[in-house]
């Protein structure tokens, strides 16, 4: 499995631990303890797992980073922050670390995990050509882990009572279309499914990665649906003639979010409560994308060939605050932090 060839440098670790070592009584120690947040997914999200596998979708190497408040590298694909430490950031918390970090134990845990790791989509033949990631499925085993060590660390009824509490983000779908049925022009799937019964393909299969979180305790969970495939600087490279964006990927997209958000109402009919909530990436399409080619990063939303720079990402979570319910529904996050923490 992905944890056998973590590689710690020790005499670092140790340093590190004595530096933070103290940190996260701080949660402990407050009347209120702040909310945990739990993410799953894919590059957009991904806060450094990949650091410690070995593979090809990495980042962590300048300039990644060059604008985190470290200035170094540290596996995010952005110049800064992305979106999952942008919530967090809300949620008034520390970035959740990510679940191969070796700090993270102890109080640390109360803050939640990362477990995106980039390259992953939702099938588990997507990001096979980046050899070791964490899939969807092995992500929901690392959160059975973490629970486990949550539970011998405060006991279950309290764990149980954190991760009840916390919030969830899944960010995934997009290498389905990038790094799987659009990778080469006739892939497995692409030949195995035309696009229009490859979409309903992924939402079936979507579904169950959902149930299971839900079925580990999450209740509130915001699920990303796929932003602009078609207009990331890589995709206008390959595909575009006159700058457009590419018009098979934006159809996937265009596809693939009203079905995600239909099957999102459907569970939360079946469960009687509004445990996801959706969000259409499509924020970023209107007002945002103007000329990717230019790389200002903070002008600019694209920060390399795919990923967005951290103000594209600050953009998008305030969206998310505040936004009305043809982004984010059925209700925003500002609203969900108002409701959740009454309960
Ligand atoms: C993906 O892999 C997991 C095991 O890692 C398995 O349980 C699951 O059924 C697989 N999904 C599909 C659609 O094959
Ligand atoms: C979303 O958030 C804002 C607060 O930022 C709020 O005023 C607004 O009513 C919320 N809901 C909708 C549906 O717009």
């Amino acid at each position: 499995m992905a944890t056998k060839k973590v590689m710690v440098p020790w005499m670092l670790l140790l340093c590190l631990i004595m530096v933070f070592g103290a940190f996260g009584a701080q949660a402990a120690g407050d009347n209120k303890p702040v909310r945990a947040f739990f993410v799953f997914g894919d590059s957009l999200v991904d806060a450094g797992n990949n650091n410690f596998l070995v593979t090809a979708a990495r980042a962590d190497t300048p300039p990644y980073g060059i604008d985190y408040p470290t200035q170094q590298p540290t596996g995010r694909f952005s110049n800064g922050l992305n979106i999952a430490d942008i919530i967090s950031e809300k949620i008034g918390s520390e970035p959740a670390l990510p679940c191969l970090h070796p700090l993270l134990h102890g109080n640390r845990l109360l803050i939640g995990a990362n477990f995106a790791s980039a390259g992953v989509g939702i099938l588990n033949d997507t990001g096979i050509q980046f050899v070791e990631i964490i899939r969807m499925y092995d992500q929901l085993d690392f959160f059975r882990k973490y629970q486990r060590e949550l539970i011998a660390h405060v006991g279950a009824d309290k764990a149980k009572e954190i991760v009840n509490g916390a919030l969830f983000l899944v960010v995934v779908g997009g290498n389905d279309f990038v790094n799987n049925y659009f990778l080469v022009p006739h892939s497995a799937r692409s030949n195995q499914f035309s696009l229009h019964d490859y979409v309903p393909f992924l939402i079936s299969q979507f579904k169950p990665i959902l149930t299971t979180l839900y079925d580990l305790g999450a209740r509130r969970i915001l699920v990303t649906g796929n932003g602009p495939l078609g207009c990331p600087p890589a995709e206008l490279a390959a595909r575009s003639k006159n700058g457009e964006c590419a018009t098979e990927l934006q159809q996937a997209a265009n596809m693939f979010n009203p079905q995600l958000s239909q099957m999102l109402k459907e569970l939360n009919t079946n469960y009687k409560r509004d445990i996801f909530v959706g969000v259409n990436m499509d924020i970023l399409q209107d007002d945002f994308i103007t000329d990717p080619k230019k790389y200002d990063r903070n002008q600019y939303v694209f920060w390399d060939q795919y990923h967005l720079t951290e103000k594209a990402n600050r953009i998008v979570v305030d969206k998310m605050m505040s936004a009305s319910a043809d982004f984010i529904f059925p209700m925003n996050l500002s609203t969900i932090m108002v409701m959740d923490a009454k309960v």
